[in-house]
């Protein structure tokens, strides 16, 4: 039987499995908890355990003993042992998530039509983008150029960022990404950027209209309201060629 997370400024609960962490509970039924590295290290998603038990399953450099004697929990190594109390903040402006430079990984490059290819991009082991459905991020590029680019992916499914390329001829990113770039090639990025994002919170129909590539932005967009549930009737035209 799950456990009932409450969160004590705003009285608002959600369940939580008793072999998922807090983390994942919140971020399941739309909770946008802070979060970064996603394993105890970086300390992003700190904060107190008022009533109830939590059990720890790893190692964590992300809080100290101190800090656990007087209450506080990294929610993302969380896993609750009884009804908890919690207080914890929550992100509902852009400006609340950290921009931030990373390294990733090129895992799979899918081509999606004669002129699209899709990448996935994997980030250090320790390491998770935070990001609002609908976001983008910029590929640093050398000399100091940068490319910008919609996630296509939902910030529920962010075990790799997904991004739609079309080839541009003279593209100085989409050149390279069509002839050159290899799975296993290392990339920079700095991000999340944007506030074009899914405003969770608003009970009004969603209109979107997009072409080409911009299909990307909406896919996250969309799925990410369906992960959570949304029931408002959406409408979604895309013009492509
Ligand atoms: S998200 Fe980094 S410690 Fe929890």
């Amino acid at each position: 039987m799950p456990f009932k997370i409450t969160i004590d400024s705003n009285k608002e609960s959600f369940p939580a499995d008793s072999d998922e962490t807090i983390l994942e509970a919140a971020l399941k039924h739309g909770h946008s908890f802070p979060y970064g590295c996603r394993n105890g290290a970086c300390g992003s998603c700190k904060g107190k355990l008022i009533e109830g038990r939590i059990h720890y399953q790893n190692e964590m450099t992300g809080i100290s003993e101190q800090e656990i004697k007087e209450g506080y929990a990294l929610f993302c190594q969380a896993i609750p042992d009884s009804d908890v109390i919690i207080e914890a903040q929550e992100i509902d402006r852009v400006g609340e998530i950290a921009i931030r430079k990373l390294p990733c990984r090129v895992t799979e490059i899918e081509q999606l039509s004669h002129d699209v290819i899709r990448l996935y991009l994997k980030l250090p082991k320790s390491e998770r983008l935070q990001f609002l459905a609908g976001q983008y991020i910029d590929l640093l590029l050398r000399e100091g150029k940068k490319r910008s680019f919609s996630l296509a992916n939902a910030p529920h499914n962010d075990d790799c960022l997904e991004l739609h390329i079309r080839h541009y001829d003279g593209g100085l990113f989409s050149e390279y990404a069509f002839h050159e770039l290899k799975e296993s090639t290392l990339l920079r990025f700095e991000g999340p950027l944007g506030t074009f994002f899914l405003r969770e919170d608003s009970e009004r129909p969603m209109i979107m209209v997009a072409g080409g590539t911009g299909f990307a932005p909406i896919k996250g967009v969309i799925e990410h309201a369906l992960h959570l549930g949304d029931k408002r009737p959406i409408h979604f035209y895309w013009g492509a060629r």
